[in-house]
């Protein structure tokens, strides 16, 4: 059978960087991310008898670096199925991939139902999510939609998504400021393994259970000044890990440090925006959705950033009957 499965990227409030188990994928701290409405997965997964290999065809192209992590997590569906069909899967991103803009969540959340339909097996919100979570880490909260917390569990059982605030809990936004489309050097997979080469890590990890319980607040009281100040810190704190482990892993390009300072500065000036960024050059800017425009006219007239995009809360992972193939 095929099927189809649409399913968004989130963007994290509080990060996951590095594992407390490679293996399963279990993560140093639990954290908190937003499904993003217009940053777009759609996959096609179809079990065929005729098919010798697992044909993966990922944004119009065949064999991408992608592609032994995509069988390997077929694997993981044909063995909960018992099936031992080959696949053919054709995947789609509607914004650019490898860039900050973790396409890895919104990629493997979307290949996971898909392929779980496609096999006819029938599982739980949170079966799906642990399933997603083997897949890439972050791939896990874009199972349930709106506001989700990341359990992180010390156990593959235990460490899933769930939802906290439906999407339209709070009218916020997420303005995409993409700098380049150029893919990262280093990805995020890579990274992850060494983050406990920094000197602050331990540090960092064993603060994460406070932060995320600050971070639950805030959104539960909609307050958005303090919420920007922690996410804002938060991402700087992540980077801290990253240019300070063991090789160092300097994700940001001029254009970005650039546009931090901005943000910084239209603060200063009264527009309330807050920035948080990923393993990539490009920025997310987070402000509530009355400011969008005005957030929007000022990055147009920067001429590092290449393209904006404009994210609400985000639906979860969910099937479409727009079949790819
Ligand atoms: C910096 O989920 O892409 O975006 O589990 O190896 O696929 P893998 O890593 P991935 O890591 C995302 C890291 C991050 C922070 C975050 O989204 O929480």
């Amino acid at each position: 059978m095929k099927a189809t499965a649409v399913a968004p990227s989130n963007i994290a409030f509080t990060k996951y960087w590095g594992r407390k188990d490679e293996k399963l994928r279990l993560p140093a701290n639990g954290s908190i991310a937003m499904c993003l409405s217009n940053l777009l997965t759609t996959t096609t997964v179809e079990f065929s008898p005729p098919l010798k290999k697992d044909q993966i065809i990922i944004n119009g192209v065949q064999e991408t670096g992608e592609v032994e992590r995509v069988i390997k997590h077929l694997d993981r569906i044909r063995k909960i199925a018992k099936i031992n069909l080959r696949a053919k899967m054709v995947s789609n991103n509607n914004f650019p991939s490898g860039t900050g803009l973790a396409s890895s969540a919104s990629g493997f959340a979307a290949l996971t139902l898909a392929a779980i339909k496609a096999a006819r097996i029938s599982l739980s919100e949170k079966q799906v999510s642990i399933l997603a979570r083997q897949g890439s880490g972050s791939a896990c909260r874009s199972i349930p939609g709106g506001f989700v917390e990341w359990l992180d569990g010390d156990s593959s059982e235990t460490s899933h998504a769930i939802q906290i605030f439906p999407s339209n809990w709070w009218k916020i936004a997420n303005v995409v400021a993409i700098i380049s489309q150029k893919r990262k050097e280093v990805s995020s997979s890579i990274g992850h393994q060494a983050a406990y080469s920094s000197p602050f890590m331990t540090t960092r990890v064993a603060n994460m259970p406070e932060k995320n319980k600050l971070i639950k607040k805030l959104i539960k009281k909609k307050d958005f000044k303090k919420f920007g100040e922690l996410i804002e810190k938060e991402a700087l704190e992540f980077h801290a890990i990253t240019l300070t482990q063991n090789p160092p892993l300097i994700y940001w390009t001029p254009g970005t440090v650039l546009l931090m300072k901005l943000i910084q500065k239209w603060r200063d000036e009264g527009l309330l925006v807050y920035f948080t960024l990923d393993t990539g050059q490009d920025i997310h800017l987070i402000c509530e959705a009355k400011s969008v425009n005005k957030v929007k006219a000022k990055l147009t007239q920067i001429e590092e950033v290449k393209d904006i995009i404009v994210n609400t809360p985000g639906d979860g992972a969910r099937l479409s009957k727009k079949h790819l193939f």
